[in-house]
């Protein structure tokens, strides 16, 4: 289903914000040098807003352990806690695994966002 979230002038480029579709479901969008993107809010390791991220390039950077996701892939594609303390007793392979990004579709049409949740 398509979603319209909001003026796309009111988003910043190189910013972003969080809208709640269908009570349920947070999707972060936001514009990276230009570009449109959109995924859930949630991050795939252990579920932390990655709204209090920040960018690293093309990734966001998860706030609580530091996970990076490509924005536009989706792709895990670097994990710098995993590797710099090995004495940390969370750090067993199955605690480190993640998936990643839940990415959506958006667009802009009109001069507003819209964002599809299937
Ligand atoms: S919850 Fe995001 S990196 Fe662990």
């Amino acid at each position: 289903m398509i979603h319209r979230l909001c003026n796309a002038q009111d988003i910043a480029d190189n910013s972003w914000n969080v809208f709640t579709v269908n009570n349920s479901v947070d999707v972060m969008v936001g514009f990276r040098n230009g570009k449109l993107f959109a995924f859930d809010n949630s991050c795939p390791h252990k579920g932390a807003p990655l709204s209090k991220g920040e960018f690293n390039g093309d990734r966001i950077v998860c706030h609580r352990h530091f996970y990076e996701f490509n924005i536009f892939s989706g792709k895990l594609e670097n994990m710098p806690s995993w590797k710099k303390e090995d004495t940390w007793v969370e750090q067993n392979p199955a605690w480190r695994s993640s998936g990643d990004l839940k990415l959506y579709h958006a667009f802009i049409k009109e001069g507003s966002i819209y964002v599809e949740i299937p």
